[in-house]
């Protein structure tokens, strides 16, 4: 079954005068479980991939479906519903607010929904993050890697179905990487969740099921 399925997906932007084609032509089905990975130079078009997955950004052309979802056919209040349910966003430099906890940090998520914490999941998430004696500090007391983990449970918290981490991994040294990667991997088999990492690091990119390369908002 296919969780993600693009088809002749567009998104131009406009800067002036010039149209710019972040995506140009994009067909593209992902199986529900597995890890696919993105890769492509500087301005190739991942990041807007993957916003447009999210529901960020509505297609100039072409359609997306997710969990069997058109988001064409949402309104702007069922796509909040939809990024808040179904989706567990990464961001690139983890987002963190620092006047919250680590714990805060983490269970954000739910308290947009009005909704606590499954006590087992939580403990369950913190401890496979390593984040078990951090849980009252604030961001800036924890490394760059912890900082990271806290941002994987955050977007693990609310069980979606798809997780998109937009390099997770960024200024990692190498055995960082590994160990964020393989978390992600662990944590996406355990909760059987889809996978989606854009990545400039070919380490990350190994441990994928698939590798898919943009160039110029096409895939090559
Ligand atoms: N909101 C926007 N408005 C105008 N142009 C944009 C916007 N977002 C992206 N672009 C342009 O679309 C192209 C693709 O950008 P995108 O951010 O998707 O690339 P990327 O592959 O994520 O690059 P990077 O590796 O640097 O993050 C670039 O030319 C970028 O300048
Ligand atoms: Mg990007």
């Amino acid at each position: 079954m296919n969780i993600v399925e693009i088809r002749h997906l567009k998104k131009y932007f406009k800067d002036g005068p010039q149209i710019i084609k972040a995506l140009d032509g994009i067909d593209l089905s992902i199986e529900k479980g597995k890890f696919t990975a993105i890769a492509g130079a500087s301005g190739s078009g991942k990041t807007t991939l993957l916003n447009t997955i999210a529901g960020l950004y509505a297609p100039t052309e072409g359609t997306v479906m997710v969990d069997g979802l058109d988001l064409s056919k949402l309104t702007e209040e069922q796509l909040t519903v939809f990024r808040r349910r179904k989706i567990g966003f990464v961001f690139q430099g983890y987002n963190l607010i620092p006047e919250l906890t680590i714990r805060e940090n983490i269970v954000f998520p739910l308290s947009l929904d009005d909704s606590r914490p499954d006590a087992d999941y939580l403990s369950s998430l913190v401890h496979l993050l390593g984040l078990d004696n951090y849980l009252d500090a604030r961001p800036h007391m924890l490394s760059g890697g912890a900082q990271q983990c806290t941002a994987i449970a955050r977007a693990l918290i609310t069980k979606p179905s798809i997780v998109l981490a937009d390099e997770p991994t960024g200024s990692f040294d190498m055995k960082t990487t590994q160990n964020v990667a393989g978390l992600l991997r662990m944590t996406a088999a355990t909760f059987h969740q889809t996978l989606v990492v854009i990545t400039h690091n070919l380490d990350l990119a190994q441990l994928a099921d698939r590798v898919i390369r943009l160039q110029n908002g096409k895939i090559i």
